[in-house]
């Protein structure tokens, strides 16, 4: 018999046939904030040239101000972008480089990133250090030891995440931000796994650039992301797509203002969407985002450990580096880079037995992974299904 979710799934439209394991992936955003969504949308159709000449901008700042109020940064610096990617990608193409400087890069992080990395560094003749983490590990030393033993007289950025994607291991990024930015080299935080599933204070941070997304763990509506660019940064920065702002005289941070947040016409309601996603989450339970935190992380785990047991293999890495999501390694079913049709087990679990959970190779280790996510609509009842399910099919 399939599992139930917990309680709280009456407020999200999941399909009731599926064990939804991947909040990871996409989140998933509950109703409230859809018909929040539709109802701005419907509001900017009635008169979309009064909507964008008079209203987008004050309502974009009241996002802004609310985001920015979540994870302490200063709203003079934050901006918004559709997803992390295209935050990294704006960073990344803003940079001007030299020949033989060098990109720090470990070999967790996700691929399009990554890529965007590859790309600039071809245009640019700068050396891409890949750091090698490993996937097992007993302390965060056997992390940051070696990414900060990467550093050169060459390196000019460090891109880190706040939790990695394939490996679900949640970094050290506070110690690592300070130790790489005290050494010279600044910082790209990519924190599309950022805010909602780890506490985050940009301004305690101070990394150079942090971007991250809300569509994941605030579960706002798709194309919700944002990038936060220190002061010293702002000048060097500029948007992906350069419009209107370029050619302004206006004050330094008007223009700014302007040049990120006027990017062409573009649909802003996931953006504007923002606050109403914090507020509904946090309706759901007495502690605010600070008890959707611990309650996630408290599932994820004892989903680990629960799968570990069952499949006969130890927890990777200390409890403490894990926050809502959680990588498993497949051993001994390793057989090359990714296939394009999807790996056969993840189609198997969904087409027969109708669990959504991510099954991947992973090149870089050489391994097969899978990842649990936790939120607050899932029971442990669905990991022991998990459990039972992958006992009889690996
Ligand atoms: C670590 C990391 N960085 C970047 C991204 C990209 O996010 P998006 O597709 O929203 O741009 C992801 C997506 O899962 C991710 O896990």
């Amino acid at each position: 018999m399939k599992p139930d979710r917990s309680l709280l799934e009456k407020h999200w439209s999941l399909n009731p046939e599926i064990i939804f394991l991947n909040h990871g992936s996409f989140g998933a955003t509950p109703n409230r904030v859809m018909e929040e969504q539709n109802r701005i949308r419907l509001h900017l159709e009635s008169d979309p040239v009064r909507f964008f000449e008079r209203e987008a901008f004050e309502s974009m700042n009241q996002a802004r101000q609310v985001l920015s109020e979540f994870i302490n940064a200063n709203p003079d610096g934050m901006t918004f972008c559709q997803n992390a990617t295209s935050g990294v990608n704006t960073v990344l193409r803003s940079l001007i480089l030299k020949k033989g400087d060098e990109i720090i890069v470990p070999n967790h992080s996700y691929q399009a990133c990554w890529n965007a990395i590859d790309f600039i560094a071809s245009r640019w003749g700068v050396k891409i250090v890949v750091v090698d983490l490993p996937f097992r590990c007993d302390s965060e030393e056997e992390i940051i030891e070696p990414l900060l033993g990467a550093i050169t007289s060459k390196t000019v950025l460090a891109m880190i995440d706040t939790v990695t994607s394939p490996t679900g291991l949640r970094m050290p990024f506070e110690k690592l931000v300070r130790e790489f930015q005290s050494r010279g080299v600044d910082v790209l935080l990519d924190a599309a796994h950022g805010p909602g599933i780890v506490p985050m204070d940009l301004s305690k941070l101070d990394a150079a650039w942090v971007t991250g997304n809300c569509h994941k763990w605030l579960c706002s509506p798709k194309g919700s992301a944002f990038l936060h660019i220190r002061e010293d940064k702002k000048k060097q920065t500029k948007p992906l797509t350069i419009s209107h702002g370029h050619s302004v005289d206006l004050s330094s941070q008007e223009k700014f203002r302007f040049e990120f947040d006027w990017q062409g016409t573009r649909d802003p309601t996931a953006i504007l969407c923002i606050p109403k996603s914090i507020e509904t989450l946090e309706s759901m339970v007495q502690g605010g985002f600070d008890e959707i935190m611990e309650h996630n992380n408290s599932l994820a785990l004892k989903a680990r450990n629960l799968l570990c047991e069952s499949l006969g293999t130890d927890p990777p890495t200390p409890d403490s580096m894990i926050s809502a999501m959680a990588t498993i390694d497949l051993p001994g079913t390793y057989s090359g880079g990714a296939d394009i049709m999807g790996d056969p087990l993840h189609n198997k679990l969904l087409d027969e037995f109708g669990i959504q959970v991510p099954v991947f190779p992973w090149p870089h280790h050489k391994m097969r992974y899978f990842r649990i996510s936790a939120y607050l609509y899932n029971a442990i009842e669905e990991y022991e299904y998990l459990a039972e399910i992958l006992q009889e099919n690996i």
